[in-house]
C-alpha cells in the first residue's frame, strides 16, 4: 500500500489531466509507479484508458494495475504522459534517466500532447547539474564515445566531469538498457545551456540519447506534505 506522501499527492492530482479514451504514456520510476497504481484504481472504477510503457518495469506495473496496453507501433497518438524526473530546471528543463530508461521515455514523451512530470519539491532547481546526467551510448566503442562526452562538458565548468559506466547494483556488470545499451553517468556540475549541451552530445557517434529533456514538459506538478502544486508554462 502506498504512503500519502509527496509523490502521492502529485501523482493524484496528476489524474485530473487524464480523460476517457486516452492514450497514455506511462513512465517510470518509483513516482510514475505510484501514478500507474492510482490510474488503475480508477480504471477498476470503469476509466478506459490505454497505456504505453517507457520501460519493461512500468510494463509490469501496468499490468499489475489492471491498464489495458499498447505497444507504440499500434499507437496512431498518444494524448498524455505522466513521468517522474532526476531534476526540473528553469523552462522545465529536465534531467531524467536516473532509472536508465531514458530513450524510451523521450521517444514517448515527444510522441505526445502533452507531457507532465510529477516529482516532489527535492527535484526543483535553479541550474541543472547537481544530479548525474545519464548519457545512454552503444556498447561498441563505449570508451571511446565517453571521452568525447567528456571532452563536450569539460570545457564550460570549472571542475573536469566525471564519467562514469554505469553498473548493475553490486556487480562488475555494466548496467544494460532496455534497449541493450550502456549509461555513461556524468557529473559535470552546472549544466548552464541546456539546449546547447544537449545539441552537441547528439552529435557525438555512439550516443544513443541523452537524459537533457529540452521543452517537453508543458505541466510540473510538485507534491510536499500538504497536496500539489500545479505549473503550467
Ligand atoms: C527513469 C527516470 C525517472 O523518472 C527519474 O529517475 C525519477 O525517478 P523517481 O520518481 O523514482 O525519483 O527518469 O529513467
Amino acid at each position: 500500500m502506498m504512503s500519502d506522501g509527496p509523490k502521492t499527492h502529485a501523482s493524484r492530482q496528476a489524474l485530473d489531466y487524464v480523460k476517457d479514451g486516452m492514450v497514455l504514456g506511462l513512465g517510470s520510476g518509483s513516482t510514475a509507479e505510484i501514478f500507474i497504481e492510482l490510474l488503475g484504481i480508477r480504471v477498476a472504477a470503469g476509466l478506459k484508458v490505454q497505456g504505453i510503457p517507457t520501460s519493461d518495469q512500468t510494463k509490469e506495473a501496468a499490468r499489475e494495475a489492471g491498464i489495458e496496453l499498447l505497444t507504440i507501433e499500434h499507437a496512431d497518438r498518444i494524448d498524455l504522459t505522466v513521468d517522474g524526473a532526476d531534476e526540473i530546471g528553469p523552462n522545465f528543463a529536465l534531467i531524467k534517466g536516473g532509472g536508465g530508461r531514458l530513450l524510451r521515455e523521450k521517444i514517448i514523451a515527444n510522441a505526445s500532447d502533452l507531457m507532465v512530470v510529477i516529482a516532489d519539491e527535492s527535484k526543483l532547481v535553479e541550474t541543472l547539474g547537481a544530479y548525474p546526467l545519464p548519457v545512454e551510448v552503444d556498447p561498441f566503442g563505449f570508451s571511446i564515445t565517453a571521452k568525447k562526452v567528456f571532452d563536450v562538458l569539460k570545457n564550460k565548468w570549472s571542475a573536469p566531469p566525471e564519467v562514469k559506466l554505469r553498473h548493475e547494483k553490486n556487480s562488475t556488470r555494466p548496467f544494460l538498457t532496455d534497449g541493450g545499451h550502456y549509461i555513461l553517468d556524468c557529473a559535470c556540475g552546472a549544466i548552464k545551456n541546456p539546449a546547447k549541451t544537449a545539441t552537441q552530445l547528439c552529435a557525438v557517434p555512439g550516443v544513443v540519447e541523452h537524459g537533457l529533456f529540452i521543452d517537453l514538459a508543458r505541466v510540473v506538478i510538485i507534491g510536499d506534505d500538504n497536496g500539489a502544486q500545479i505549473l503550467e508554462r
